[in-house]
């Protein structure tokens, strides 16, 4: 999708209600999350903070009060005058949580993380991509978002997800991924086809309790934490902190994820 158009997508929020997006209230969170499949992922050691750059982080402040106040709210806690009518919420900053990361579950994202997210922004979510603002503007206003969690002062990202080289995309593999998708049970969230319609979709709540659907593989190649192979594999190494999915990396082998990056090709249907 275009820049322009996210931008003027943004801008329909920013001057009223997206009465056009048919915004419906999100079904009532049930008591509990199901996470069918989430297995224990051991937490390893924190890194050491990597201290804040006072000088980006006083610049970024005017870029955050221009172009970003307005959804994420002014104590970066995600409630912008906006957000009222955005489904998903616009992330709260102060729980120092991130979906797309190159590090483990659980970690704070790297720097090179949070930069790509600024500038290719979130497919099917208000989270514009913010390229027009320029490198200096994006890399000020990252540094500046870290000053609402104190875990950026604790701690730092965690070494990056190790992915190892390609192997041969072909019948063989893609026939071991539909075995691998079948014992991690991951049509229990995206359902038999991959259309994001699986039994647990219902129960389904991120950690700030907003009911939340998975990924419908066979409609579009258009995901939050990237498109290629290699970022479809760091995806079920990592998972996506903050909601049911889970990281698989200590329940599949990297050949096994492997082979079902080859799996989920299939799953795409052509228009
Ligand atoms: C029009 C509303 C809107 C504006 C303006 C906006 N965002 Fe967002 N942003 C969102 C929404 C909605 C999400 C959550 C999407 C999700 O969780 O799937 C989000 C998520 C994020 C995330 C979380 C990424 C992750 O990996 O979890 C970051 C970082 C972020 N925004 C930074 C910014 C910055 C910096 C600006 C200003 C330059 C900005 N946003 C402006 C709506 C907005
Ligand atoms: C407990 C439910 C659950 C299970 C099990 C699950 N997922 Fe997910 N998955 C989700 C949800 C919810 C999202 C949407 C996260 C979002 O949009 O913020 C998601 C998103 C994704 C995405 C897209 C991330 C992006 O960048 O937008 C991929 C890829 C994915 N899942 C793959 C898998 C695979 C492969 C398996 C099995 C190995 C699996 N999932 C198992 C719930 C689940």
């Amino acid at each position: 999708m275009k820049t322009s158009t996210w931008i003027v997508a943004s801008l329909t929020v920013l001057l009223g209600p997206p009465t056009a997006r048919g915004q419906e209230p999100p079904p009532p969170a049930p008591a509990e999350a199901a996470s069918p499949a989430a297995p224990e992922v051991a937490q390893p050691a924190a890194s050491p903070p990597v201290p804040l750059d006072t000088a980006m982080v006083k610049r970024g402040t005017g870029v955050y009060k221009r172009y970003c106040v307005s959804c994420h709210g002014p104590h970066g806690d995600g409630r912008g005058y906006s957000a009222q009518w955005l489904d998903p919420r616009p992330r709260d900053f102060t729980s120092a949580i991130f979906k797309c990361r190159s590090t483990p579950s659980g970690s704070l994202p790297t720097n090179d993380d949070l930069l790509r997210t600024l500038r290719v922004g979130f497919y099917h979510t208000y989270m514009p991509p913010w390229e027009v603002i320029g490198d200096r503007s994006i890399r000020d206003v990252a540094e500046y978002i870290k000053t609402f969690a104190p875990k950026w002062k604790e701690e730092g990202p965690q070494a990056p997800v190790v992915i190892p080289p390609e192997p041969a995309d072909d019948q063989a593999s893609r026939a071991r991924g539909k075995t691998v998708w079948g014992n991690n049970q991951c049509e229990k969230c995206h359902g038999a086809t991959g259309k994001g319609d699986g039994a647990s979709v219902p129960t389904l709540i991120d950690d700030w309790g907003n009911h939340i659907v998975p990924y419908d593989f066979t409609k579009s190649d258009s995901r939050k934490c990237g498109n290629t192979p290699a970022d479809l594999y760091r995806t079920f190494m990592t998972g996506v902190n903050g909601t049911p999915m889970p990281s698989f990396a200590d329940s599949m082998t990297p050949a096994e994820a492997w082979d079902l990056v080859h799996f989920l090709q299939t799953l795409r249907q052509k228009d």
